[in-house]
């Protein structure tokens, strides 16, 4: 083929490719897409995706690293934002070896997965930093610090900066397989500040649980001040805060919270409305955990409506950021039994809300992991209880459906003018060096 008709060729394959070309903005209480459409969707948060990514875990799947395997399965399956950590979830695979060190491997693996979304039309909410332990967490922030225990990180000048200093190099990196820079890629669909940024709780005797109120300001000021600094850096990009959304101890609503009176929802020192009603962030979001917090789906609608209510009051969408429900084994009854109440009762409050055109506009459940495929995978025994198999009625009955459903509410957003697209469609990919002919 002459030198121009493959030029030809290769740009017309470039054009094709549906890439996100602008960033998904709020509008009161809708998120609008590049056409200044309704956006709202089904997503999924994955795990393990660096990890995979970089071969550290998985195997080949259909001769593709297993990342790119799901990203082709979750678009197919009209799965359009997918949540992930943009850090290692394992010890093997830090993104920061200590503050400001960065581990090339975990870099590399998290700028193709970008890459790989662009290209596929995908977009991943990225998660900065880890509430639980383990790389890149608040845990690791405190040693490295020197901090008494894991909850003095909120209040650390010192591990604020390391936090503010990792924000700032990761919206300035430049991606290095498809050149762009993060704060610019609209494949980012935002960022949550932190994984669950919450106190431990630890009974009765815990700090938190004797004077809810002065770790839930210390909690505020974090979120204040992370949400400032980071929209200071990459005013781009949509901010949430990643929490589960308790309801503060002077808040009207804290009744609503799982077990309310044990007060133990409180003593994390989230406060709902207070965490999310700031400026620097963009969209509220709230987690679902039934096994953890021994609720049934009674709960559930009752804590979606809350949620729902105080949300409406802020001039924001709501999202459900993380739902789950773990099985007792992958035996079809079982999951249909165990898991699919949940799910049923997660996504209809997700249609009705997208019906009535209430605040409530996404909704991503736990959890899809990449290396993950079938009982000799790794870690097997360990992680596939949550795990939602793209085979089952879970995903055929429920969340394909009600993903394809969201897709279809958009409408055009009021207020909302076209910006001047930042990465038109496929053009970055052009960089690609061509090869000699
Ligand atoms: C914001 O949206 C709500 C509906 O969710 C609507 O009642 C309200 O009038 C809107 N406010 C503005 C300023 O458009
Ligand atoms: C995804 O949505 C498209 C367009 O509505 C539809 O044709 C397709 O069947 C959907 N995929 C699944 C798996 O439901
Ligand atoms: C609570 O318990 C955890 C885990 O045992 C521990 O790491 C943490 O330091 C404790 N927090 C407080 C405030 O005592
Ligand atoms: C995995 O689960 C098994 C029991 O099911 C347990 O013995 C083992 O310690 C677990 N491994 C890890 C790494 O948690
Ligand atoms: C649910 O399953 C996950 C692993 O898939 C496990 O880590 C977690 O402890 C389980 N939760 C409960 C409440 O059993
Ligand atoms: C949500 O609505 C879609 C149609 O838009 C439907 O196919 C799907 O089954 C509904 N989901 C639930 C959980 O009711």
């Amino acid at each position: 083929m002459p030198r121009f008709q493959v030029l030809l060729a290769l740009a017309c394959a470039a054009l094709l490719l549906q890439q996100a070309s602008a960033f998904i903005r709020v509008f009161n209480t809708s998120f609008a897409d590049e056409n200044c459409r309704e956006f709202a969707w089904v997503g999924a948060n994955t795990w393990r995706m660096l990890e995979a990514q970089s071969g550290l875990v998985g195997v080949e799947i259909n001769g593709m690293n297993p990342v790119t395997n799901l990203l082709d399965q979750a678009a197919a399956l009209n799965i359009t934002v997918l949540r992930a950590f943009a850090s290692g979830t394992r010890p093997e695979l830090p993104l920061q070896t200590a503050p400001g060190v960065y581990n090339e491997v975990a870099l590399k693996a998290l700028d193709q997965m970008l890459a790989d979304a662009a290209s596929r039309g995908l977009r991943i909410l990225l998660i900065l930093a880890r509430n639980w332990g383990g790389p890149d967490s608040r845990i690791q922030y405190a040693s490295w610090n020197g901090l008494q225990g894991p909850d003095d990180f909120y209040a650390s000048p010192a591990a604020r900066q390391d936090y503010k200093d990792n924000v700032a190099f990761l919206v300035s990196h430049v991606n290095t397989v498809n050149g762009r820079v993060y704060r610019d890629d609209p494949t980012i669909f935002g960022w949550d500040l932190m994984n669950e940024p919450r106190f431990f709780f630890n009974g009765t005797s815990d700090p938190c649980a004797q004077d809810p109120k002065k770790c839930a300001d210390t909690l505020q000021s974090w979120i204040e001040e992370m949400s400032t600094y980071l929209k200071s850096q990459d005013p781009n990009h949509l901010v949430t805060v990643g929490e589960e959304g308790f309801f503060g101890s002077d808040s009207p609503q804290a009744d609503s919270n799982p077990q309310p009176s044990s007060n133990w929802a409180e003593a994390t020192a989230q406060d709902f409305v207070a965490n999310h009603q700031i400026p620097t962030i963009d969209f509220a979001g709230i987690h679902i955990w039934p096994d953890n917090w021994g609720v049934d789906t009674q709960f559930i609608q009752a804590w979606i409506q809350a949620h729902m209510d105080a949300t409406r009051g802020m001039g924001k969408p709501l999202i459900i950021e993380e739902f789950g429900k773990n099985v007792s084994s992958q035996d079809p009854a079982t999951i249909a039994k165990e898991r699919n109440p949940t799910f049923e009762t997660v996504l209809a409050a997700l249609n009705s809300s997208l019906e009535s055109g209430d605040v409530l506009k996404a909704a991503q459940y736990w959890m899809w992991d990449p290396a993950l495929v079938d009982s000799s995978s790794p870690g097997w025994a360990n992680i596939s209880q949550d795990q939602v198999f793209p085979s089952t009625s879970t995903m055929t009955d429920i969340i394909a459906p009600t993903a394809r459903g969201a897709l279809q509410y958009n409408t055009p957003v009021a207020g909302c003018t076209p910006q001047a697209t930042s990465a038109p469609a496929g053009r970055k990919l052009l960089r690609v060096p061509l090869p000699p002919y």
